[in-house]
């Protein structure tokens, strides 16, 4: 009986080594596609995401840290599939394998928990909190009932912060990127998405809605909730 419970500890042990080994190899393998590429034509994330995937605001690249998993993997499949057009990045996820746009996605979304990511992805966080009586942080939080127009937090979130995998963060996104977004909703170049629901929403807003309400999201700090492990 003690023979037969301590061989299924060393057991238990052997288990949990194994599983500890193969979540480690799995993340060192999506650091190394991250940072460096692949030997099938997939360029490193980092160069234009950043090391920290914290994106890069003036040129429109967005941060991908700590954004929800299961969002990052339908949008590079969107990307793969043509439903989201961009010259960038359609041709980089069409080099990628299904289990890479998983890979990918967990990665980015579990990366804020690296020690000292967090640290960096939390200085794109601005000091103070926007003006809540400017005409973004309306829109974000109020909408425009004349116009149907329902406030943005209400679906993704008090803050910005995203809701599930449906509801993207807009909360210190990079502001080029979100005004990129609302604009593609209205030539349509990005897929109306679950429901329709953003193209909807952006064919209500103008120019200046736009500039507006993008740099008020821009403005907010990110959220780093912690994530599960990929
Ligand atoms: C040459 C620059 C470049 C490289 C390299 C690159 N990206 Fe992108 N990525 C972009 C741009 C630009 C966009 C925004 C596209 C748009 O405006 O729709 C983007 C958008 C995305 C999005 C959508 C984010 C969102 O919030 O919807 C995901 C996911 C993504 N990239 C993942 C990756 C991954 C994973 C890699 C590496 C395998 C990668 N990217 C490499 C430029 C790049
Ligand atoms: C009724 C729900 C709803 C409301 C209200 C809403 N959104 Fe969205 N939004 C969505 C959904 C769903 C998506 C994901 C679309 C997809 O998967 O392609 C999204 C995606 C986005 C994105 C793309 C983010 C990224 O990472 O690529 C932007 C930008 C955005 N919304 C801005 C806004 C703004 C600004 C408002 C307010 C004027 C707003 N949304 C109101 C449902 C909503």
């Amino acid at each position: 009986m003690t023979r037969c419970r301590t061989l299924i500890q060393i057991q238990m042990a052997l288990l949990a080594a194994v599983l500890t080994a193969g979540t480690a190899c799995a993340r060192a393998d999506s650091a190394s596609l991250a940072l460096k590429g692949n030997d099938h034509g997939t360029p490193a994330c980092a160069a234009c995401h950043g090391a920290q995937g914290e994106g890069r605001a003036v040129s429109g690249f967005p941060r991908l840290a700590g954004l929800n998993a299961g969002y990052l993997q339908t949008q590079l499949a969107a990307f793969a599939g043509g439903q989201r057009v961009s010259a960038m990045m359609t041709p980089i996820a069409r080099t990628m394998t299904q289990t890479e746009w998983q890979e990918m996605a967990r990665y980015y979304a579990w990366l804020p928990n690296l020690a000292g990511a967090s640290k960096s992805t939390s200085t794109l966080a601005k000091t103070a909190p926007p003006d809540t009586d400017s005409a973004g942080a309306k829109l974000a939080l109020q909408g425009r009932w004349s116009h149907a127009l329902p406030a943005c937090v209400q679906c993704h979130g008090s803050m910005g912060v995203g809701v599930g995998s449906v509801f993207p963060a807009l909360a210190g996104q990079s502001a080029v990127y979100l005004q990129n977004q609302l604009q593609a909703w209205q030539q349509g170049t990005r897929a109306a998405g679950p429901l329709g629901l953003m193209k909807v929403i952006a064919d209500k807003l103008s120019a200046e809605d736009i500039q507006y309400v993008a740099a008020y999201f821009a403005a907010l700090p990110v959220s780093l909730h912690p994530k599960a492990e990929p």
